[in-house]
């Protein structure tokens, strides 16, 4: 059998045309500050980028946790179209949708969106506006790829993880039969727009929450980033506005590169490059029924393959140590009791993280884990005595006086 762009008659009896094109990506991420003050112009020009002249439809959801902490959001936004109304028409008022993993756990979320997404006439030049925490980015993210095929979107996160990890990226989703993020797409967003400010409100379990993904973006990709963390751990932990913004910008950029030069943006292979820390996070996250953030999930991750690694000497000796350190400078527990959950044959829970990490790739088990600080390193193979090993060293560490 031949493979033929232009084929149209072959001397077998079966033809394949090879099917062949690639589409270029392209989305800015901005840095910025106060995004609907009304002389920010980051919004109506995010929004007006392709088409300049044209007046936008946009529709906007937004958080509710941040609604609440933020009383006069809603009328700022509004207020903020109202001043671009040459180029921006909101549709119907800011539409508040629940904040957190509620969102996530119910198809019924993003099919009311996407009830209002009809009611309103979005069409695929119209733009649907995400404003939120990670998981109204994900929930939303679904919603725009899947309404039409997809509408434009809009990415604005509000907490310290969206910003630095999972709004620049390109998936979205949510949790289904338990399983997390069961149904979901790949989907480059139309821009995302980072605000500092909007971080203010947070709480500071979810400021430090977000930071978990730093540690590990630093530890697989960039051992001088981790090094900074150390050095401005101080700083981190008081929540100080530079420190904070730059651990932000350093972290988004290290997925960004990630995403575009890592070769396999939409994950066809194997292997989950950002996860490092996730194969037992994700398991934590279901075992608390998400009373674990997913940042202090992915801590406790961090910690489990950071000793693993150690354990099986790829690691040098001690360097867990001083990775559970600086976790801990940031506030973070190194342990859960979910780590000891047991099914009824006796075998802890926690390792079913493993299979379920490999069943959502498919193909063979791709775990990353470290050969020093700022280098992953991918395994095929999980010893699970050692595993065992590095939880039982985590429940010790946790017990020390
Ligand atoms: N798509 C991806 O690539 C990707 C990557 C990492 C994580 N995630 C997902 O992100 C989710 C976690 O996101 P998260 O850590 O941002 O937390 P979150 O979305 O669960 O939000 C945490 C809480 O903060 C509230 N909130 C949001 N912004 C606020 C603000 N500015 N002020 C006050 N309260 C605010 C929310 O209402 C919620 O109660 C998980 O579902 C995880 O799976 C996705
Ligand atoms: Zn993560």
């Amino acid at each position: 059998m031949r493979f033929d762009v232009d084929a149209t008659r072959s001397p077998d009896r079966t033809t394949v045309h090879l099917q062949q094109f690639s589409v270029a990506y392209q989305y800015p991420v901005y840095f910025t500050e106060g995004l609907f003050d009304p002389g920010n112009p980051v919004l109506a020009d995010a929004l007006g980028r392709l088409e300049p002249d044209r007046r936008h439809r946009c529709l906007a959801f937004v958080d509710d946790g941040l609604l609440e902490a933020d009383g006069e959001l809603a009328d700022r936004i509004v207020g903020y179209a109202r001043q671009h109304a040459g180029r921006i028409e909101l549709v119907c008022p800011p539409v508040p949708v629940p904040g957190g993993e509620r969102i996530k756990n119910e198809l019924f979320f993003v099919e009311q969106m996407q009830r209002r997404l009809f009611e309103h006439r979005i069409d695929r030049h119209a733009y649907v506006i995400a404003i939120g925490g990670g998981a109204v980015l994900d929930a939303v993210g679904l919603v725009a790829a899947t309404t039409h095929r997809g509408v434009r979107l809009i990415r604005v996160p509000t907490t310290v993880l969206a910003q630095d990890d999972s709004g620049v990226g390109v998936k979205s989703g949510v949790n289904l039969h338990g399983v997390k993020n069961f149904v979901g797409a790949f989907a480059p967003p139309f821009a995302v727009l980072n605000d500092l400010d909007l971080l203010h409100l947070l709480s500071p379990r979810d400021k430090v929450a977000g930071m978990a993904e730093a540690v590990k973006v630093a530890l697989i990709r960039d051992g001088a980033f981790f090094t900074w963390l150390e050095r401005h751990a101080d700083d981190l932990v008081t929540f100080e506005r530079a420190a904070l913004a730059q651990m932000i910008r350093r972290c988004a950029g290290l997925h960004m590169r990630q995403i575009a030069h890592g070769g396999d943006p939409f994950e066809t292979g194997s292997a989950r490059p950002l996860d490092f820390g996730h194969w037992s996070a994700h398991k934590l996250e279901s075992l608390t029924r998400h009373h674990l953030r997913h940042g202090e999930a992915v801590a406790i991750g961090i910690a489990l393959d950071a000793r693993y690694s150690a354990l099986a000497g790829l690691l040098e000796d001690g360097e867990e140590e001083r990775i559970c350190a600086l976790l801990e400078h940031l506030g973070f527990r190194l342990w859960h009791p979910a780590l000891d959950g047991r099914r009824a044959d006796g075998r802890l829970e926690v390792l079913d993280g493993l299979r379920e990490f490999r069943e959502h790739l498919g193909g063979e088990l791709t775990v990353t884990l470290l050969d020093g600080i700022g280098r992953g390193v991918e395994l095929h193979e999980i010893d699970e005595a050692t595993m065992l090993d590095a939880i039982a060293w985590l429940r010790e560490r946790d017990q020390r006086p």
